[in-house]
C-alpha cells in the first residue's frame, strides 16, 4: 500500500472514483477531452481540485508534483503570482470586449521582439485554430490545393491534418516509400484528406520523392520542430534545414507548428534553437500561461493576405483581453533576466533525465529517456533511440509506460500516462521536485514490475 508523502496515510482516490461515477450520467469519459479519460488514465481519472507552483492537489487531498502541466500550457507552473495578478486585473476591468485593445498590440510587439519571423501576428484561441488559419492562408496565397504533413505529427483535431497521427500496429502503416494514409477519426471529411500528403519524418529523400510526385500542387509543408506527440523525438541533424530548403526550392510555404515547442525550447522556439526561417509559425499552449491564447505569426507578404477580402479568419474570443493580460505577464516572466526561465527549465530537465536514466539502468529496465530541453519522455523499449513514428509504433511498449505512470500517482507524482505524450519542466520545478520524483519513480518501477 502506498503511503501518501504529505499526510502519511494510505493513498486513496475514492472521492475521484465517486465523482467519476456521477459524471457518467452527463459527461463523456468523465471530462471534456478523450485524452483525459479512462483511455489514458485507467479505470477513472484523478479529479483535480487546485494547484500552486509545481504542485497539484486532487479532491481526496493528495498532493502531486505535476510534470504534465496542462499538456504544456503552464510554462511558469501553476498560479504564478504575476499571472494571477494580471488575470485578476483583467477580470475586474473587463475580461473581453471583442474590440481592438492596446494590450493586443503590446503582446504582438513582445512576440515580434522574441520570435525571429514574426513580421505580423494574428491571435486565436487554440493551436488547432491557428493551424486551420495557417493552412487556409497557405492555400489562398499559393493557389495550390495540397498540404504535406508527416507521420505521427499531430497538429490539432480538424479534418485536414487528422491522419496518421495515432499510434498504430506497425503492420498497418504500409511501406515507407508509400505510407498508408490512416484517418484518426470517424466522421472526417474524406475529400479533405485527398489533398493531404503524408510522409515519414526525419527522412529527406522521402520528402523529396513526395515533392517530385506532386509538382506545383503543394501549398504547404507542415512540421513540428520536435516530434512531441510520439514521446519526444528530436529532428535529425540538418533535417529541418533540408526541409526548409526543399520547400523554398519548390515555392512551398513552410509552416512550423510550435504549439508545443513555442516559448519552451527557447524564447524564439525551434525557429531560434535550430536556426530556421519558416514562412508561418503557429503557437498555442505556453503562450497564455493557462488561458486559451494561440497565435499565427509570419512573413508580412503572406500574413497580409488575412486582410478583409482575402483569406478569412474570424473568432469572437480571438485576442481576449484576459488572455492577452495573461500572455503579457507570462512573456515578461519568461524573458526576465536575459531569459533565465529557459536556462532554469533546461537545467532541471537535464537533472531529471539523467537521474531517470541512471534509475532505469539500476533497475535493469529496458527503457530510454529522450528529451529536448524541458520536454522529456521515458520510452520502454529495447532500442537505443526512437527516431520516428514507425520506430515508436513498432518498438515502444505503451502499456508498460501507462502502468508505470499510474503507479507513480500513489507516490505523489503526476504525469500523462500516455506514452505518446511527454512531461514538461517549468520555471516552478525545483531540484527538490527532481529528487522526490526520482525516489517515487524507483518505488513505482518496483510496484509496476
Ligand atoms: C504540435 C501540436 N499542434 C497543435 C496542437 C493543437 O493544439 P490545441 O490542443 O490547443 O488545439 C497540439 C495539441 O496537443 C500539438 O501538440
Amino acid at each position: 500500500m502506498a503511503i501518501h508523502r504529505e499526510t502519511g496515510l494510505p493513498f486513496t482516490a475514492e472521492k475521484s472514483r465517486q465523482i467519476y461515477e456521477r459524471t457518467l450520467g452527463v459527461l463523456i469519459e468523465g471530462s471534456s477531452s478523450s485524452s483525459r479519460g479512462p483511455a489514458n488514465f485507467g479505470k477513472y481519472p484523478i479529479f483535480m481540485d487546485r494547484a500552486a507552483g509545481s504542485r497539484i492537489y486532487d479532491v481526496d487531498g493528495n498532493e502531486y508534483i505535476d510534470w504534465m502541466m496542462a499538456f504544456g500550457a503552464l510554462p511558469l507552473g501553476h498560479a504564478h503570482p504575476e499571472v494571477v495578478e494580471a488575470i485578476t486585473q483583467a477580470a475586474t476591468s473587463g475580461a473581453h470586449f471583442a474590440t481592438a485593445t492596446p494590450v493586443e498590440l503590446e503582446v504582438a510587439e513582445m512576440i515580434q521582439k522574441i520570435v525571429p519571423n514574426a513580421e505580423r501576428v494574428r491571435f486565436a484561441n487554440t493551436g488547432t485554430e491557428a493551424m486551420m488559419a495557417a493552412i487556409r492562408l497557405a492555400r489562398g496565397v499559393t493557389g495550390r490545393p495540397k498540404i504535406l504533413k508527416f507521420e505521427g505529427h499531430y497538429h490539432g483535431w480538424h479534418d485536414d491534418l487528422l491522419v496518421s497521427s495515432n499510434v498504430l500496429p506497425a503492420a498497418a502503416l504500409g511501406l515507407r516509400s508509400d505510407p498508408v494514409k490512416i484517418p484518426d477519426s470517424s466522421g472526417l471529411n474524406r475529400t479533405a484528406l485527398d489533398d493531404t500528403i503524408v510522409v515519414p519524418w526525419n527522412d529527406l529523400p522521402a520528402l523529396q520523392h513526395a515533392l517530385e510526385n506532386h509538382p506545383g500542387q503543394i501549398a504547404a509543408i507542415i512540421t513540428e520542430g520536435v516530434m512531441a506527440n510520439m514521446g519526444v523525438i528530436p529532428p535529425a541533424d540538418g533535417y529541418l534545414q533540408g526541409l526548409q530548403k526543399l520547400a523554398r526550392a519548390n515555392g512551398i510555404i513552410f509552416i512550423l507548428d510550435e504549439t508545443v515547442t513555442g516559448f519552451r525550447i527557447a524564447p524564439g522556439g525551434c525557429q531560434e534553437h535550430y536556426q530556421l526561417s519558416p514562412d508561418l509559425v503557429t503557437f498555442g499552449k505556453a503562450l497564455g500561461s493557462g488561458l486559451p491564447v494561440a497565435a499565427l505569426v509570419g512573413r508580412a507578404a503572406i500574413m497580409d493576405a488575412l486582410q478583409w477580402g482575402g483569406v478569412l479568419h474570424y473568432g469572437t474570443h480571438n485576442g481576449s483581453r484576459i488572455g492577452m493580460f495573461a500572455a503579457r505577464a507570462n512573456l515578461r516572466v519568461l524573458t526576465r533576466d536575459h531569459n533565465a526561465s529557459f536556462r532554469h527549465s533546461w537545467k532541471i530537465s537535464e537533472k531529471l533525465c539523467s537521474g531517470l536514466r541512471q534509475l532505469l539502468q539500476k533497475k535493469g529496465r529496458a527503457a530510454i529517456v529522450q528529451n529536448v530541453g524541458p520536454m522529456l519522455q521515458i520510452m520502454f523499449t529495447d532500442r537505443p533511440a526512437i527516431r520516428d513514428y514507425r520506430d515508436f509504433c513498432q518498438h515502444v511498449d505503451r502499456a508498460a509506460f501507462q502502468k508505470f505512470v499510474l503507479s507513480l500517482f500513489p507516490f505523489g507524482v503526476y504525469a500523462s500516462p500516455s506514452a505518446a505524450l511527454h512531461s514538461i519542466v517549468t520555471l516552478a520545478h525545483s531540484d527538490e521536485d527532481v529528487e522526490l520524483t526520482l525516489e517515487a519513480a524507483g518505488k513505482a518501477l518496483d510496484a509496476a514490475a
